[in-house]
């Protein structure tokens, strides 16, 4: 993964936390809502007010007294190299994107397989917001109200067998569609992504299948219409765009790995005392911070999350499982 040259640094304030914050506080005040639902005319002051509103809880086990990474931020600066490997890429060439009908297929050894309307997987009914650090390998971090459910409620639901050790995770392969799978774009991984998390991992409380930010429907940048967010981890392991869910018995290929097994492995938790190859991990700049020379700050154990998963890696050696 490229970092970023500071000409290529956008910071918008657009909608930082205060504006946020003061847009909620004026719509609970008002009584009108507990969380998520939208008024539009005034919602339409904010430049992305065309994004649809999404309808959710707010999970007040999951907050963080931390500023939020302004939208404009959010939604320029992305990875996502099935529509080009600039930041701003794909902003630009995601936008007609289609995101619907989306269904997912579960395979593997799980009770329930076969093809799902990404509806049936994730009911509209039962979203909620977490804020969450994401904490990009490239040295940058973000704060972010995801919208989604836990993955462990989806993977119950399945019903994985005794033979199901592992969770791999698929990203939609259509070249059509996404231009980075056709040619030089996409800098040369293999496609289609793929991801994974071991059982006991996708099965902690933390990771979310995210169908939106800012209490609204994911961008397409962000990996619509469904992506992980796993906050202890980088953020390449937080699979974008998912088509597919497979139940494995061995440890499953994952995109960064095959690319460069050296410097990519396959658990990726944050950890500062690991060093990528290339690059020191101790510390990261937050998107939003102001200039891209804004000081960094310490990256902290898991992201921050080690009270939570610290227990899943207890005797094993990070330098090695990377
Ligand atoms: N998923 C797919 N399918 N393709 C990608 O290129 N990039 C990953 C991850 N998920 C990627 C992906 C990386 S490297 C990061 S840091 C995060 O998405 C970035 O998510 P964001 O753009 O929403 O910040």
């Amino acid at each position: 993964m490229i970092i970023k040259r500071a000409s290529e640094f956008k910071s918008s304030e657009i909608t930082d936390k205060a504006v946020y914050l003061k847009r909620r506080e004026f719509l609970k005040a008002a009584g009108i809502v507990s969380a998520g639902a939208a008024i539009p005319g005034l919602l339409a002051a904010r430049v992305e007010a065309a994004a649809q509103k999404l309808q959710y809880i707010k999970n007040k086990k999951y907050l963080l007294d931390e500023s939020l990474t302004p939208y404009q931020d959010v939604t320029t600066y992305n990875n996502f190299y099935e529509f080009g490997t600039g930041k701003a890429d794909p902003a630009r060439n995601a936008t007609h994107f289609k995101t619907r009908p989306w269904t997912i297929t579960v395979e593997g050894h799980a009770r329930k397989t076969g093809t799902f309307d990404l509806d049936d997987i994730i009911k509209p009914h039962s979203l909620e917001e977490r804020i969450y650090r994401l904490r990009c390998v490239e040295a940058w971090s973000m704060v972010i109200p995801w919208v989604g459910i836990p993955l462990a409620d989806v993977v119950k639901r399945l019903q994985p067998t005794s033979k199901a050790k592992y969770v791999q995770f698929v990203t939609l392969h259509d070249p059509k569609q996404m231009p980075g799978q056709g040619g030089f774009l996409g800098g040369g991984l293999q496609w289609p992504y793929v991801e994974g998390l071991r059982m006991d991992e996708a099965l902690n409380p933390l990771p979310l299948l995210a169908v939106g930010l800012y209490g609204e429907v994911l961008p397409n940048q962000n990996g619509a219409p469904v992506r992980l967010v796993v906050p202890w981890k980088y953020g390449f392991k937080s699979i974008k765009s998912i088509v597919k869910i497979r139940f494995v018995e061995s440890q499953p290929p994952t995109t960064w790995n095959l690319a460069a097994p050296h410097e990519y492995g396959f658990y990726s938790n944050v950890n500062p005392e690991v060093d990528h190859p290339r690059w020191s991990q101790a510390r990261e700049r937050r998107l939003g911070d102001g200039s891209f020379f804004a000081p960094k700050r310490p990256t902290l154990m898991f992201n921050g999350y080690g009270e939570q998963v610290a227990h899943l890696y207890r005797g094993m050696d990070l330098k090695k499982y990377y």
